[in-house]
């Protein structure tokens, strides 16, 4: 079979992403009740769980889009677009897909906090705590998975499946 109609088995359903992300966007609110908060969404895998995060915050937020290449390597994170809006006195909350070896997020909250934000805080969908190479402190965190490989919304292989509703992992003999 041609490789975009691998099959998938489910994970994580779309009815648990959605009471999860429920539950997050609750928490959310109370914590920056009263702040001034900037959502950012990590583009491309951690649009579809934004979006989703976003209707689920009953607070006011700026809502903008930064994209970053991965780290490789000694390589520094590049920025591919960066952020419209200026963040300095404001509670930032990065929207990241997965956690896996924490070097992107760890190079990233280091040179946002470089603009001199009130906070820098992570929400990330999903924590693979199993390839960790760098701790960073994530706030919330929706669902911590095995040492598998995932697509779905919005996580992406070679650009393919960020459309599913659930949280899959390819089959092998598909
Ligand atoms: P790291 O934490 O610096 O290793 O980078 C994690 C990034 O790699 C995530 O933001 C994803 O874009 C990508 N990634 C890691 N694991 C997966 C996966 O299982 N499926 C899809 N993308 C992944
Ligand atoms: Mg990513």
């Amino acid at each position: 079979m041609s490789f975009p109609e691998k099959k998938t088995s489910i994970l994580i359903s779309a009815e648990q992403l959605e009471q999860r992300v429920k539950a997050l966007g609750c928490a959310i609110s109370n914590d920056f009740k009263d702040k001034s908060l900037t959502v950012v969404c990590l583009l491309k895998g951690s649009a579809i769980f934004t979006a989703d995060l976003v209707r689920a915050i009953n607070i006011p937020l700026i809502l903008d889009f930064m994209a970053i290449s991965s780290y490789i390597g000694n390589d520094m994170v590049k920025i591919v677009k960066d952020l419209d809006t200026e963040i300095a006195g404001r509670e930032v909350l990065i929207v990241e897909d997965i956690i896996d070896t924490g070097l992107t997020l760890n190079y990233l909250m280091k040179m946002l906090r470089a603009r001199h934000p009130s906070g820098v805080h992570l929400c990330t969908l999903l924590d693979r705590p199993a390839r960790r190479i760098i701790e960073i402190p994530i706030k919330y965190c929706g669902f911590e998975i095995p040492d598998v490989y995932v697509v779905g919304y919005g996580l992406d292989d070679q650009q393919y499946y960020r459309n599913l509703p659930f949280i899959g992992v390819l089959n092998p003999l598909t």
